[in-house]
């Protein structure tokens, strides 16, 4: 079944994601209520805390559809970086310019517990440097400058 998404500022989506060290039947009962919540929300990406479980899973969508990656690490960055529009599922109507690697190299397991290497870039490498900040309690709001940051905090406050 399809979660309901945590918004900010729930303090969960603050705190720094523990490891999965066993695919256990609960990590995929987990990675399949994650696929279930990404296809749901319509989202690129979603990280398990924003289901409400801080663990180290994420799920992109891929060719194959929507994709599961545990305890995914980014191994290699371009020092290339360009600027793109980003939004968030747990910042319902945000949208912010955010600079990233244009190529990224994530290692990651599958729900198998084969380890696999990705090599990615632009939309892609984004969307996978926005989800593992998730897992390092990073949100894309902590990506822009300190006045931006500001100016965000006190209009989310308003609402
Ligand atoms: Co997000």
């Amino acid at each position: 079944m399809a979660k309901k998404i945590v918004t900010y500022p729930n303090k969960i989506l603050i705190r720094k994601c523990a490891e999965i060290k066993e695919i256990t039947p609960n990590i995929k009962a987990l990675a399949k209520e994650l696929i279930e919540s990404l296809i749901k929300s319509q989202g690129l990406g979603l990280a398990a805390p924003q289901i409400g479980e801080s663990k180290s899973i994420i799920a992109v969508w891929a060719e194959e559809g929507a994709q599961v990656f545990i305890n995914p690490k980014i191994i290699k960055k371009s020092r290339k970086k360009e600027i793109g529009e980003e939004g968030c599922l747990s910042f319902p109507g945000l949208y912010l310019k955010i600079k990233r690697a244009q190529k990224v190299e994530v290692e990651a397991l599958t729900l198998q517990g084969e380890k696999i290497k990705l090599i990615t870039q632009d939309l892609a490498a984004r969307v996978f440097q926005h989800e593992i900040d998730h897992l390092n309690g990073i949100l894309f709001i902590d990506r822009v400058g300190f006045w931006q940051r500001m100016k965000i905090k006190r209009k989310l406050r308003r609402n």
